[in-house]
């Protein structure tokens, strides 16, 4: 459903999404990398265990949390990525910090 537009001048980073290496554009935020993958959830919520996916894409609705190298509830939107991030779908509210993952 997205896609990346091509522009081959951007250097690329490598980061774990789900335990699966990527390689993403430079200058990419980890939502809109999250969404070119398919990714069709990046957390559930807390109570209901719901599913959830970035929406406004601006750092306002916090639909977008994930664990970004083991800290829980990052916005995906406003977090680019980095060579070697680890990425992960957050569960509910996510491990504390420190705890594995
Ligand atoms: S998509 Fe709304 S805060 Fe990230």
């Amino acid at each position: 459903m997205f896609k990346q537009l091509p522009n081959n001048n951007l250097e690329k980073v490598e980061v774990i999404l789900n335990s699966q290496k990527i390689n993403v554009p430079q200058g990419t935020t980890v939502a809109a990398m999250a969404l070119a993958q398919g990714l069709r959830a990046t957390r559930t919520t807390p109570i209901s265990a719901s599913q959830r996916a970035p929406f406004c894409m601006m750092g306002v609705c916090y639909d977008c949390l994930m664990v970004i190298d083991g800290k829980a509830n990052q916005r995906a939107c406003a977090t680019y990525v980095k060579q070697g991030m680890r990425i992960e779908t957050q569960q509910g509210v996510g491990p504390a910090l420190g705890e594995a993952w």
